[in-house]
């Protein structure tokens, strides 16, 4: 084969989101083969959907590496799992130094860090890349989110960032760092996307059984809200959605069974927010609040023993409210971003990356579930100072935040009193209390642990003494009964 007529990039696996992704990389100019382990659908696929486009085909995965121009860049799209690793060891005695295979399925990060580890050790690079924005985003353009071995970015940033969608004009694409944190920062995205979707679902509570408003009316509001700094594909969805009724003219949304379902990827985030030590607590509420709505005939069961708190009408001005609720769903939704970003942070550390912080933000403004012009202000935080600590204390969200304080905190305490359950709201404002307070009663937890278990504390600056001093495990024999020794042998 001359090499004009090898392809830029192979791809395995034609479902769906393999062949969606062909095309459009066809689209951009890109020279694609395609395999899949049922070789019928290689030939289906060319006669059908990529018929007239240069898309070649393979029968054999030694046919599809001999059809790459090199270093090879090969595109897995199968099921996460055994299957991904079992293609990897097809594909590695066809394989060159420097070749690159690229996971674009859903698969967990800890496998990506495993896979990378392994091919780097035999020469070849491994990208893991997350992959945004469903069979649709696939063809017309996804937000690719790429890490593993930085030697393959150089090979590979081309066809990625055309492939990708485009915001601002910019590609949602960029390289995000080492070995597995492509697909974790996936996995962050969509515990991002649980606590987007858990704030608009409690906003949309508290209008509807709060302020007693029609969804007619409700819609007005997202309407509205879409115009300024809220602007996002799922604000713009909830809008369309409370507008659709049914055929009989009931809101359809009214119709559905209030049993939200999950795949996973949230819980995962939160999983990984606890191993780390980050108190991700929106991520967390999100994850929980669907598993409380699971939980329906428990829930119908209470519902007739306990009784809710008598009903206040509204007192105040309502177009005041709305306002206030606008600015504490913008203000939770900052806590929940920045909490995203410090879990991005701890487990650079832990897991030994660089992210790309600003790229990150970036790379979600389009293509994706959560994209919103929110991101482009992320992304600047992040560009204009790529070693922020917290996105809470940039210049721009430090100012919106203080402004957004008062109203959040009025419907807060006014929802509470309504009996409206809003716990992705009231957690940001518990942790945003809690990240801006200098002393935290984690003394009295300190005192509380030395007493019953002899787990010893530290002395605050400035109240060491001759019996406690700075840097010391320090015990104190807090009754009669309490012993002198300090306890490391059980842990309470
Ligand atoms: C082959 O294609 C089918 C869809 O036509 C898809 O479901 C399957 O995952 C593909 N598998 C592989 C390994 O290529
Ligand atoms: C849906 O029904 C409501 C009344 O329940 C009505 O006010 C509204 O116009 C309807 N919306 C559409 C898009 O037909
Ligand atoms: C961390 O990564 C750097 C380069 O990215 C590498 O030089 C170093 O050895 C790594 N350290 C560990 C503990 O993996």
């Amino acid at each position: 084969m001359s090499d004009s007529q090898l392809a830029d990039i192979g791809l395995i696996g034609l479902a769906v989101m393999g062949q969606n992704l062909i095309l459009n990389m066809n689209d951009k100019g890109f020279k694609v083969c395609a395999f899949n382990r049922t070789t019928s659908k290689v030939d289906r696929f060319l006669e059908n959907e990529a018929k007239g486009t240069n898309v070649i085909g393979a029968h054999s995965i030694e046919e599809l590496c001999s059809k790459l121009k090199t270093p090879r860049r090969i595109i897995l799209l199968v099921k996460a799992g055994p299957a991904v690793d079992d293609f990897i060891s097809q594909l590695e005695p066809h394989l060159e130094k420097g070749d690159i295979i690229i996971d674009g399925g859903n698969s967990h990060y800890p496998d990506s860090i495993r896979r990378c580890k392994e091919l780097e050790s035999k020469g070849l690079l491994f990208v893991g890349s997350g992959v945004s924005g469903g069979e649709e985003g696939a063809r017309n353009g996804p937000s690719l989110m790429p890490g593993g071995s930085d030697a393959a970015w150089p090979h590979i940033k081309e066809i990625f960032q055309k492939t990708a969608a485009q915001a601002y004009g910019e590609p949602c694409c960029d390289w995000v760092g080492q070995t597995g944190s492509g697909h974790y920062v996936k996995m962050v995205h969509n515990g991002i996307e649980y606590g987007d979707m858990q704030l608009i679902a409690e906003t949309y509570d508290i209008l509807k059984r709060g302020l007693g408003l029609e969804h007619a009316e409700i819609a007005d509001i997202f309407s509205k809200w879409q115009d300024g700094v809220l602007n996002s594909f799922l604000i713009e969805i909830t809008r369309d959605i409370l507008r659709f009724n049914d055929t009989d003219g009931v809101p359809m949304v009214d119709k559905i069974l209030d049993v939200a379902g999950q795949k996973g990827t949230g819980k995962w985030t939160a999983i990984n927010a606890l191993d780390l030590g980050m108190p991700v607590t929106l991520i967390g509420e999100a994850v929980f609040a669907r598993c409380l709505s699971s939980l329906k005939e428990e829930r119908v069961r209470a519902s007739k023993v306990i009784a809710a708190p008598a009903k206040q009408p509204f007192q105040g001005d309502k177009q005041q409210f709305i306002d206030d609720l606008m600015q504490g769903l913008y203000a939770s939704k900052i806590i929940s971003y920045a909490q995203g970003f410090m879990l991005m942070r701890e487990a650079a550390k832990v897991y030994n990356w660089t992210l790309n912080n600003a790229g990150i933000a970036a790379m979600w403004r389009g293509g994706c579930i959560i994209k919103s012009v929110f991101l482009s202000d992320i992304t600047a935080a992040y560009r204009e100072n790529p070693e922020l600590e917290s996105l809470l204390t940039s210049p721009f969200f430090l100012k919106a935040i203080s402004q957004a304080q008062p109203g959040w905190r009025r419907v807060v305490a006014q929802s509470t009193l309504w009996g409206i359950p809003i716990p992705a709201f009231t957690t940001a404002l518990s942790f945003f209390d809690g990240y801006r307070t200098e002393t935290l009663p984690a003394n009295l937890i300190q005192a509380q642990r030395d007493f019953f278990g002899a787990h010893t504390f530290r002395v605050r600056p400035g109240m060491e003494n001759d019996h406690m001093k700075a840097g010391e495990d320090i015990h104190v024999k807090w009754t009669a009964n309490s012993g002198d020794v300090s306890s490391s042998t059980y842990n309470a």
